[in-house]
């Protein structure tokens, strides 16, 4: 036996991040982020197992997630359409639905909740499944906004618990946040961190505060847009052709505003508002409330700054 082989051997048999890695995984909630989740831990060979509330829900997810994946297909296979088709075929075998949240843990390595922005919801979730779940799984949170420590405060296995904060378009972009609060084990950092990458994400690491790195920069963003259009300063596509034109931004504020969803970026407002009430950034805006009290959610109710036709991706 070398030297070499010693070595590496003890650092194999040692290594937190060598530990049996995550296989299976449960997404609860398969909106927006949840199936773009879902859909990329399948791409990359995990069972995936995605919870919804109701069959509408489920239905909608896997539509969802069979369109995008014929787009990821069609990049990754240009001109081998049969090669396409194996890959759509196969990362679909890996996916599975259910109603039953309690089954859908028993047998899993991770949670991953990805349901609406709303503490007391993600803390009667936690709760049920920490009971349930084996030992060794780990529960993080896709939250943009709540503080991951409030939200594991519910559980036993706070040791296992972190967040792990995915952007929109889930297939698309490249970034995930992984966040630690103090009781995150060394062994749970490095297998999400390790699954991040398992996933094709290039991983960063960032602690426990409101927004995390992108969030904390992007959402005062768009909230200083609604503010600028409230006052009638510019118009939202002007705003939007501004920023796209004078900071290569990919979308401009109102565009990316619709395609995070009006209700969501509400939601990290009136959060952050409530737990920093002098912060000016965070006071509620009433154009954006307006917005969501219409229902004008934005790309995913077809209307939201900006009207959209049905079948607009
Ligand atoms: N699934 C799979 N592939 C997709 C996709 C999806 N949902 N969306 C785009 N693509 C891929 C496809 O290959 C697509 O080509 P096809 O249209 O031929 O299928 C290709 O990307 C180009 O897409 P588009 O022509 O629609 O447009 P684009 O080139 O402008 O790219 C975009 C779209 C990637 C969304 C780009 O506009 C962009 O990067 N926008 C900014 C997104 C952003 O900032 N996201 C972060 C939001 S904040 C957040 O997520 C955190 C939070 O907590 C709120
Ligand atoms: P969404 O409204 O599109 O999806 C939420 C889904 O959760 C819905 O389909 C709903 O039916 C389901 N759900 C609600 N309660 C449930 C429960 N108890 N069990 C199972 N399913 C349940 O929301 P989204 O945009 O996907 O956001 C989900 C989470 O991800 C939020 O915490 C949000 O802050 C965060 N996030 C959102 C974005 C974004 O751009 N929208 C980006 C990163 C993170």
């Amino acid at each position: 036996m070398t030297f070499q082989f010693l070595v590496l051997n003890r650092y194999f048999s040692s290594s937190p991040a060598m530990a049996a890695a995550i296989k299976n995984v449960t997404v609860i909630g398969g909106g927006l982020m949840g199936s773009g989740i879902a859909q990329v831990a399948a791409q990359t060979g995990h069972r995936v197992t995605v919870v919804e509330v109701n069959e509408n829900a489920i239905e909608k997810a896997k539509n969802g997630i069979q369109n995008s994946l014929q787009r990821v297909a069609k990049k990754l296979y240009k001109d081998k359409p049969a090669d396409a088709e194996t890959f759509v075929k196969e990362t679909l075998s890996r996916l599975h639905t259910s109603l039953d949240l309690k089954d859908a843990v028993k047998d899993t390595d991770l949670v991953v909740e990805a349901i609406v922005e709303n503490l007391d919801l993600k803390h009667k979730l936690f709760s049920t499944i920490d009971s349930v779940a084996p030992n060794h799984t780990i529960f993080a949170s896709n939250t943009s906004s709540l503080s991951i420590q409030d939200i594991a405060s519910v559980t036993k296995r706070k040791d296992r618990f972190g967040g792990l904060h995915f952007f929109n378009p889930v297939p698309v972009m490249k970034l995930l946040e992984v966040i630690r609060i103090p009781e995150t084990s060394d062994e749970t950092y490095e297998k999400m961190t390790a699954w991040g990458k398992a996933l094709g994400k290039t991983t960063i690491t960032c602690k426990d505060t409101p927004g995390f790195v992108v969030n904390r920069l992007l959402v005062p963003l768009l909230a200083e847009a609604v503010r600028m259009l409230e006052r009638g300063d510019a118009t939202a596509r002007d705003i939007d052709t501004a920023m796209k034109l004078g900071a290569s931004h990919p979308m401009g504020p109102f565009e990316l505003a619709d395609y995070v969803g009006n209700d969501t970026t509400k939601f990290i407002l009136d959060g952050w508002h409530q737990k920093y009430p002098d912060v000016e950034l965070f006071k509620p805006i009433p154009l954006l409330t307006k917005l969501v009290e219409e229902g004008k959610l934005g790309l995913k109710t077809g209307e939201g700054f900006y009207k959209y036709d049905k079948g607009t991706k």
